[in-house]
């Protein structure tokens, strides 16, 4: 069978080409970087974290980052190879051929866009916040969560979703300089937080350490593992840096240790400052964010927990007595969370492009607006479900799913490094990750493990995906195929 695998001297000499302006290195890679991680993950799923493993969420924050570093370990190597657009995608294309490579695109666009929905529904809470606190306003939840979160529609996200849709088609790119001060605004948050909760964490809030056992904690690495993705975006600013064999991995790495240090000294902070006990009803804990724990959580004995926040936060630190630093905190998490926005719905609109111009998908979601100069009618779709996702579905379950696609990703990553170990071992590698036949199968075998550990639909919706993708594949793309027209020439 042929596999069709674009060859990699192909896709280095075309991006040599058509190269972008250098004009990034590694501090602006690693900013870059922080600036797609730190996100709702940290400030909002650190909630969902509590109510699925209690204090044992520390564990799950220390997996997540393992599973993370080791999978950003084998992309610094295949990015400093193949420094060109396209990320995963375009290694697969190169390593392991077209049905791949076309499964991981797939798998793309749900942690792209998915990601953009769920980082929507996340700032949704810091507006609700940030309008009580300002303005003595108040939105009814009916307006402020989703029919499956509680409510009926999320409004807020719908705007931040369609504010940012709207950015990107008129082709306002983030600049370099906003995307550094809000990254600085998110790390000034972070440490403002921990220098006011590690001073007051007090021992007995760790226990019991995993009141629902030790299962859950898996669970709440799955679903927390969303608050470390965003490195990989570094990959795709490979072809505008300044010598990217070594700079590519220097962002990859920087941004992602940066950020796990900060997130554990942010989970023991908020953990030992007020405690992070579930929501517990008639002996079993609720699936965090569904309409039940929702009511569970109106509850006067529950109200007040992190598990219950929407604002995890900003909740710990007006627990602690910092009622203003905390609207401070809320803030910036509402200043500062559209950017992670502007970086998914960025990221996957290139995706698609890329596997447009590939020919895997048609033309037209290549074109480009004779004004703007944006890929216009990929943005206004890929906006509209970003929107529709973001208005009915709770944050959690968005990551989860998000998490599924990004997690075969990176899975897929890891197996491409250790094939062309063995295919092609004489390339030049800029970067070689460390132990590979230790580190490669760890990556895979940690992503396909917080796989198997995602809970609510996030599995299903990620089988029914797959399969619409694979029929997407056999009855366009196989045929479409510019590589494809190309062999047979
Ligand atoms: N890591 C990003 C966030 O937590 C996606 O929002």
């Amino acid at each position: 069978m042929n596999l069709r695998i674009k060859p990699l001297d192909e896709i280095l000499a075309n991006a040599e080409k058509k190269s972008l302006h250098k004009t990034l290195g590694p501090f602006q890679l690693t900013m870059l970087g922080v600036g797609g991680i730190i996100g709702t993950g940290i400030f909002v799923l650190t909630s969902s974290a509590a109510q699925l493993a209690g204090p044992g969420m520390m564990v799950s924050f220390i997996v997540a980052g393992i599973v993370c570093a080791v999978c950003a370990l084998c992309y610094a190597e295949l990015a400093s190879m193949v420094p060109v657009s396209g990320s995963a995608y375009t290694y697969s294309y190169a390593v392991m051929g077209e049905l791949v490579a076309w499964i991981v695109g797939w798998a793309l666009i749900l942690e792209y866009a998915v990601a953009a929905s769920a980082v929507s529904v996340g700032w949704s809470n810091y507006f609700v916040g940030v309008m009580a606190r300002a303005f003595d306003w108040h939105l009814p939840i009916s307006l402020s969560k989703g029919y499956y979160a509680g409510g009926f529609i999320n409004l807020p996200a719908v705007l931040i979703a369609t504010l940012v849709t709207a950015l990107l088609y008129l082709g306002t790119r983030e600049s370099a300089r906003v995307n550094s001060m809000l990254v600085v605004i998110k790390i000034i948050a972070l440490a403002v937080f921990c220098a006011l909760a590690l001073p007051v964490i007090k021992l007995e809030n760790f226990h019991p350490f995993a009141p629902l056992g030790t299962l859950p904690i898996g669970a709440a690495a799955a679903t927390i593992f969303f608050a470390f993705v965003g490195f990989d975006a570094v990959s795709t600013a490979a072809e505008e840096t300044k010598d990217p064999q070594r700079n590519v991995p220097i962002g990859l790495i920087g941004s992602l240790a940066l950020c796990t240090v900060f997130y554990l000294l942010v989970a023991a902070g908020a953990i030992g400052s007020i405690g992070a006990q579930p929501v517990i009803v008639n002996g079993a804990g609720l699936s965090p964010g569904t309409p039940a724990f929702v009511e569970a959580c109106k509850l006067a004995a529950n109200s007040a927990s992190l598990a219950c926040s929407d604002e995890a936060l900003a909740h710990v630190l007006a627990m602690i007595g910092w009622s203003k630093v905390a609207s401070l905190i809320g803030l910036a998490a509402f200043l500062a969370l559209p950017s992670v926005i502007l970086t998914m719905l960025f990221g996957q609109t290139r995706i698609f492009f890329v596997m447009s111009r590939d020919g895997l998908l048609p033309d037209v979601l290549s074109s480009v607006h004779p004004r703007f100069k944006t890929p216009h009618v990929v943005t206004l779709i890929t906006g509209f479900f970003v929107m529709l996702a973001a208005a009915f579905f709770p944050v959690g379950e968005l990551a989860n799913i998000s998490n599924s696609g990004t997690l075969l990703a990176f899975a897929m990553v890891a197996v491409g490094v250790m094939v062309l170990r063995v295919k092609d071992p004489a390339r030049r590698r800029g970067f070689r990750t460390p132990w590979i036949w230790f580190v490669g199968p760890l990556a895979v075998i940690g992503c396909l493990a917080l796989f198997a550990l995602l809970r609510g639909a996030a599995i299903k919706v990620f089988l029914i995906w797959g399969s619409i993708g694979l029929v997407v594949y056999f009855l366009y793309g196989y045929r479409a195929s510019h590589l494809a027209k190309k062999q047979t020439q």
